[in-house]
Order: C-alpha cells, then sequence, then structure tokens
C-alpha cells in the first residue's frame, strides 16, 4: 500500500506543477494581450521597480508633475495603470491621455528590444525592501509568514527572478533603453533635486505655482491620508488584510536594522556577486 500511496502523490504532485504552469502560462498570455492592446507611444512613461521599491510614489510624482494633480480618480490606478494586474485581473483598458505612466514590476529580461518610451527605475537597499515586503506579506497575503520566508522569496528564490538580478538588468540596461535611476533614498533626502532630474527625463518645466501643490501631494503624510487611493481596497472575505498599511513608514533604514547578521551575510554574499561594480548602489550593503 504504501507504494500505491507513493505513487498517487507523485501524481498529485505532477498534476499540481501542470496545474502551476498551466497557471502562469495564461497569466503571461493575458499580460501580452494587454501590452498589444494598449500599444506603445514615444512618450510612454515606465516606473520599473522591484515591489516595494517607492514605485506608487514615483506614479504620483510623475502624476503630478504631467497633470494639473485632479486627485479625483479612486485609485492611482485609474490614472497610472498597472498592466499586469489589469490583465490577470481582466480589467478595463482605457484610452489614458499621453503621457502615459505605466507601473511595472517586471524583470528587464521581459522587455521587448523595441519597446518604445522612456523608464524610471526606483531603486531601494534591499534590506528596507525586504522589510517593507514582509509588512505587505503579512497585512495582505500572509498573516503567519515569516521575516526568513520572506527574505529567501527576494534574495535567495532562484525560480524567479529575485532583488540581486532584477537591479543588476536594470543597472546594465544591456539593450540600451533610455533609463533614469532614481534612488528611493534620495528622494526622501534631496527631493528638490530628484524632481529637477525627474521633470527633465520626461521633458515637463514645472511651472514656480504648481511645485507647493506637487510636494504636498507627493508628500507622505498627503499620500497616507489618501491612503485608499494607494492601497488595497477592502475585499468582502478577506477579513484578515489590513487596508491602512499601503504607505506605511516611508523610511529609510529600518530594514537595516531589523537585519541580523546571519541574513546580513548571506545578502552580502550575492550582493558582491552581482551588485560589486555599481556605484548607484554602492551603500546598500
Ligand atoms: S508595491 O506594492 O510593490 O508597488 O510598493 P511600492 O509602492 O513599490 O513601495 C511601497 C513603499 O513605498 C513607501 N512610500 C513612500 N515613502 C515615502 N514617501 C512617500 N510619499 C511614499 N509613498 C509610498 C511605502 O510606505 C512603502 O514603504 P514602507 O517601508 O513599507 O513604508
Amino acid at each position: 500500500m504504501a507504494i500505491e500511496i507513493k505513487i498517487i502523490d507523485s501524481i498529485i504532485n505532477f498534476l499540481q506543477r501542470l496545474r502551476n504552469s498551466a497557471d502562469h502560462a495564461v497569466k503571461e498570455l493575458k499580460f501580452t494581450k494587454y501590452m498589444y492592446l494598449f500599444g506603445e507611444r514615444d512618450d510612454d512613461i515606465y516606473v520599473a521597480s522591484y515591489v516595494k521599491s517607492g514605485t506608487t510614489w514615483m506614479q504620483m510624482i510623475l502624476y503630478q508633475l504631467t497633470t494639473d494633480g485632479d486627485m479625483n480618480f479612486t485609485h492611482i490606478y485609474d490614472v497610472s495603470p498597472w498592466l499586469r494586474n489589469l490583465a490577470v485581473t481582466d480589467g478595463e483598458l482605457k484610452e489614458w491621455p499621453s503621457p502615459r505612466i505605466i507601473k511595472m514590476h517586471d524583470a528587464y529580461r521581459t522587455i521587448p528590444k523595441s519597446r518604445k518610451g522612456r523608464f524610471i527605475c526606483v531603486i531601494r537597499d534591499g534590506r528596507d525592501v525586504a522589510w517593507s515586503f514582509y509588512h505587505h506579506e503579512k497585512n495582505y497575503v500572509n498573516n503567519n509568514i515569516t521575516y526568513e520566508e520572506c527574505f529567501n522569496m527576494l534574495f535567495t528564490n532562484k525560480d524567479q527572478v529575485n532583488w540581486f538580478e532584477f537591479t543588476k538588468e536594470w543597472l546594465e540596461n544591456r539593450n540600451g533603453f533610455p533609463v533614469l535611476y532614481v534612488r528611493y533614498e534620495d528622494l526622501k533626502n534631496d527631493l528638490g533635486t530628484q524632481l529637477a532630474r525627474i521633470a527633465d527625463f520626461i521633458g515637463v518645466t514645472v511651472k514656480k505655482e504648481d511645485v507647493p501643490r506637487i510636494i504636498e501631494r507627493i508628500s507622505f503624510p498627503f499620500m497616507k491620508e489618501h491612503e485608499k487611493k494607494f492601497g488595497e481596497q477592502p475585499e468582502a472575505g478577506k477579513f484578515e488584510k489590513v487596508y491602512n498599511q499601503f504607505i506605511r513608514v516611508g523610511s529609510t533604514g529600518e530594514g537595516v536594522k531589523q537585519m541580523d547578521d546571519k541574513h546580513y551575510q548571506l545578502y552580502k554574499a550575492e550582493f558582491d556577486k552581482n551588485l560589486a561594480g555599481y556605484d548607484i548602489v554602492k551603500k546598500y550593503v
């Protein structure tokens, strides 16, 4: 009987893997379809960042820089779509005005070489990303998840593009896309300089009278106050989710302090293998 059980278990295992692969393939095909229907424009602006690196903040910065900043939208995705999410949820593809601001967490290797538009890549210290991600997973995905599990998902995972590979590929930029790199820490410490760089990159001249509005609306307190427009919306039956922690703390160094020596040594070893040659991230280790 023990042998039969083993055979049954391996068939279950095989079928589960098959189902996972099929689910994955369906999601990828839906995304490809949405990208095709969405089309591409020369003035498209992609916010290309690893998760929990300041993507939403950059979407809001770009929205404020390129419009009159009207807050009369239900969710930032209404004015700055996340196409992958839209595709997997069969969301509505609207006609967004130019310049379109598109969120993505996609690996560099997945972007077609000929893709039109420009890219703003937000980079954040991996240790702070991990801490932010841990809270995100705990609050929105799995209340019982541990830091260790999150650490492995981000830094040692070989099934998906991990933080090191993601960052390295975007920094390498082997296809020569127009990419502006913006560090989360620089946004925190020297917002004025970063806003000027961003405006220059997207070809926007900021009017003096608009500056106070922009500064106010991209501030942490303002975005926190309007959390609902940026975070997840309550869903029936998902009572264990938290709905006020998407715009969470917005600080630098929190995850650096939290990482113990064992994890730091693992992080550093991978960092040295992948990112040692890149000045822009040298403070991240
Ligand atoms: S996601 O879910 O992957 O798209 O998350 P992402 O938007 O990339 O990153 C979320 C973190 O960005 C912080 N955030 C801000 N920090 C400073 N100022 C402003 N205005 C701001 N808006 C968002 C957010 O709080 C998350 O970081 P943590 O460390 O968790 O607070």
